[in-house]
């Protein structure tokens, strides 16, 4: 960490945690935190869905839901970064205070409930974002939505043109009943929507992502897999935060929301590698909850991730963290005398053999 980074987060700690993370936002964005571009070498370049990443670190969505900042964070050694989420209509969210510091725990509880400013906010950033690396979408649902299909389906389609790959979040635990829809029947009907939506869309085939929660059982997971699947879906991405508050010793942790950060890394690291045995390297996962640091991001992969994502962890240590843990994983790849990332995802799964 930078001296510059370590005062400011130790200016920022004083501040309520959402006004905090928008003046970090805002001073990322003016370029304080500029480096020369995202952190690469041959060993951690990558091409997953058809996507060629310099790098697997990516950041987390919410991090960054209006695109305020995309080339500024991507400059910060970050492979790829994930805006959003975004919804159809520009939406306040929940009443604050919505976002909480477990500092003890080193984790994060938010209930904000898709606060975003709208896709039509959002689309000339990302038109103005391009060329500055890889951008994917987290798509959500307007609460007060009559037909959630349809605002994914519509958030695709307008931001369509601009954005490199899309996630559809059914797993957040802020808007009611969202996440009755990673059920298998409904997850696949969603899915088949989106994807017909994708084909139908003029220009380059964009992958589209299904977002997951880590509160699943071991058969709700298979079935997810079976959707994932039956839908022909590029990726999945696990997870989101959870509902979960199992060892937390903050006097937030009875705060409702979901919970990430620290705390959530071991039970993130086992959905994926649940996910990884369920569909047999079948379909590319990226892994997301908990990960600190190099070794994290190399066991996820080594799990089965093939792309990695972060947020809760850049606001105890900082935005160049990403920096480090690519630059700490390609120094793990060489020790375990990988050639590249791609070699690495799910070398500690079993294979099944067909
Ligand atoms: C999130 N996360 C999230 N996920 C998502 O799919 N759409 C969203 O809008 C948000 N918003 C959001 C806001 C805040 C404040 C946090 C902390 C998290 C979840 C995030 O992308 C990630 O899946 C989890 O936070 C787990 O990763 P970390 O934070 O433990 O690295």
């Amino acid at each position: 960490m930078t001296l510059f980074e370590r005062f400011g987060l130790t200016a920022l700690r004083c501040l309520d945690p959402e006004v905090a993370h928008g003046v970090a936002l805002t001073a990322l964005g003016a370029g304080l935190a500029a480096g020369p571009g995202p952190v690469t070498s041959p060993r951690l370049a990558t091409r997953v869905f058809g996507i060629d990443f310099p790098n697997p670190v990516g950041t987390a969505a919410g991090f960054d839901k209006n695109g305020v900042a995309i080339g500024a964070t991507l400059r910060t050694g970050f492979g790829f970064v994930e805006v959003g989420a975004v919804t159809p209509r520009p939406q306040a969210g929940n009443p604050k205070p919505r976002l909480f510091r477990l500092s003890e725990d080193l984790a994060v509880i938010n209930r904000f409930g898709f606060n975003n400013a709208g896709v039509a906010a959002l689309a000339p950033r990302l038109t103005a974002s391009a060329g500055t690396g890889v951008r994917g979408v987290n798509l959500g649902a307007n609460k007060d939505s009559e037909d959630r299909v349809a605002d994914y389906v519509a958030g695709l389609t307008t931001l369509y043109p601009d954005a490199d790959f899309f996630t559809v979040n059914v797993s957040s635990p802020n808007t009611e009943k969202l996440r009755d829809l990673q059920g298998r029947d409904a997850l696949t009907s969603l899915l088949i929507q989106v994807i017909a939506a994708r084909d139908a869309a003029t220009g380059p085939r964009r992958p589209v992502m299904v977002k997951i929660a880590p509160d699943l059982s071991d058969s709700e997971i298979a079935d997810i897999a079976l959707a994932a699947a039956d839908s022909g879906v590029d990726g999945i991405v696990a997870t989101n935060t959870t509902l979960d508050r199992e060892g937390i010793r903050s006097i937030h942790r009875a705060q409702a929301g979901g919970l990430s950060g620290v705390p959530l890394r071991d039970k993130a690291q086992a959905v994926l590698r649940r996910l990884r045995l369920e569909t047999g390297g079948a379909i590319p996962l990226i892994g997301v909850g908990g990960i600190t640091s190099a070794e994290d991001a190399y066991a996820r992969i080594r799990a089965g991730a093939s792309l990695v994502q972060l947020y809760s962890a850049l606001v105890f240590h900082g935005i160049s963290l990403g920096a480090r843990i690519a630059c700490g994983l390609d120094s793990l790849l060489e020790r375990d005398g990988f050639s590249n990332v791609a070699e690495a995802v799910g070398a500690d799964v079993p294979r099944v053999e067909g």
